[in-house]
């Protein structure tokens, strides 16, 4: 082959290895053997979900681990606590009300499909046929036929409560931030009120990207009583290492200490970083046929990680980067930026870590400008300012981003 074996060889190894089943940076977990942490959050889901009445909102940054948990949570109770159906509905732009539940209808006896039923009534035995799954008997005198218009109302929170409170189970809504219209939220958050009135035994997990609650149930008033906010932060970094040494020591892969606290630093509390940057150093590892993970190797790791990242990421640091005349100064400004605690920081807060982390010396009116100035634009900005004289990354995924792209960029460091 002129081009050698494409990767076919490394592939093999990584393959044979397992480790793209121990570190899933696009996957969420669905099994406590590979979920750490969050023991309180799931306590308070389990917790909940066995409460008469009581339904579930999570919500929380992207990334934080929201599926993972509702997932590995709803199934441990399906597993050792109860017995019931699990549905999953991952909502997309295209979604509203009446299809999140089409499944769980259909375990209830009905098929949305059928919106028309043709009856046929023989005048001459007296049966009743209905002709969509039975066949007419021929041999009758006179037939008539007759069109029934099923009274199907999905978009209904009353009609879709009537029908499924009777279930058993936990129904996941995931991604409830994409449908598009708030109306439809609202519906949801009836149907909660309503399965909760009945006191059903069939639970929802509301699923979303949001800052607050609200923002997923569209304000629904009267739906708190019943419905449990859990906001899920970020993971804490004692976690996010179980997460590193769990997975190198089932695939007895040697990280330096060194190399599990950079990982952690990088990740933020975001887990997805850390599965990410750990299945690359580990790849890394096994193709060289050396368990040992050095810097070195986590250096490379880590542009392999930049190429698999979200490429919204890549690209809003990009455009930032393409219409600066000095983009090396603004790389170096950032990568400073990533290392501000807070959501949020000052000029001065980022003045006082470019002096004691790089030695840097910046005066306040030139770097105020400089930030002011990512902060403008005709597209969506790196940075805006969320108060007077406070800034903030418009993607909270942006500083691991900016970490893992900048870190193993030799002209920045
Ligand atoms: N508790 C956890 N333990 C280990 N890995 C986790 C945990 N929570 C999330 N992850 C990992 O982090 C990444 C993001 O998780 P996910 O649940 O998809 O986040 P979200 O739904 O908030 O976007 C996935 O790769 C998942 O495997
Ligand atoms: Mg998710």
């Amino acid at each position: 082959m002129a081009n050698g074996s494409f990767g076919l060889d490394n592939e093999a190894l990584i393959i044979k290895s397992g480790i793209r089943n121990v570190f899933t940076p696009h996957i969420p977990i669905d099994e406590i053997s590979h979920f750490f942490g969050r023991e309180d959050e799931a306590t308070r889901l389990v917790s909940v979900i066995n409460s008469p009445g009581q339904h579930i909102l999570l919500y929380g940054d992207r990334g934080v681990g929201k599926t993972s948990l509702a997932k590995t949570t709803c199934k441990l109770i399906l597993h050792k606590l109860q017995r019931g159906h699990f549905f999953e509905k991952r909502c997309d732009s295209g979604d509203s009300f009446s299809s999140i539940f089409v499944e769980a209808l259909e375990k209830c006896g009905i098929d949305l499909s059928f919106r028309e039923a043709t009856q046929t009534h023989n005048q001459g035995g007296g049966a009743v046929l209905n002709a969509v799954f039975a066949k007419a008997d021929l041999s009758t005198k006179r037939e008539t036929k007759t069109t029934i218009v099923t009274t199907f109302k999905p978009d209904s929170p009353s009609w879709v409560a009537k029908h499924l409170k009777s279930l058993s189970g936990i129904m996941l809504i995931d991604e409830a931030d994409a449908l598009q219209d708030e109306s439809d939220k609202k519906k949801i958050a009836e149907l909660i009120k309503l399965l909760s009135d009945h006191k059903s035994n069939f639970k929802l997990v509301v699923v979303g990207i949001a800052a607050t609650g609200e923002e997923l149930t569209a304000g629904h008033p009267s739906v708190e009583r019943c419905l449990k906010e859990v906001s899920l932060q970020r993971m804490c970094d004692e976690d996010l290492k179980k997460i590193i040494l769990n997975g190198m020591n089932s695939l007895n892969l040697r990280p330096d200490d060194s190399v599990v606290e950079k990982i952690v630093d990088i990740s933020a509390g975001y887990p997805h970083f850390t599965h990410l940057i750990s299945l690359k150093c580990g790849e890394a590892a096994i193709v060289r046929g050396n368990k040992h993970i050095t810097k070195d190797v986590l250096k490379s790791a880590l542009n392999e990680a930049v190429k698999d990242s979200e490429g919204a990421l890549q690209r809003m640091l990009e455009s930032t980067l393409r219409v600066l005349n000095t983009p090396q100064e603004y790389k170096f400004l950032l990568l400073t930026a990533s290392y501000c605690n807070t959501p949020e920081f000052r000029s001065s807060e980022l003045r006082e870590k470019l002096k004691s982390k790089f030695g840097v010396i910046v005066d306040s009116q030139t770097l105020s400008r400089r930030l002011t100035k990512l902060t403008k634009g005709s597209e969506k900005t790196i940075l805006y300012k969320p108060a007077r004289g406070c800034f903030q990354f418009t993607d909270p995924r942006m500083p691991s981003f900016l970490k893992m792209a900048l870190n193993a960029d030799d002209d920045v460091m």
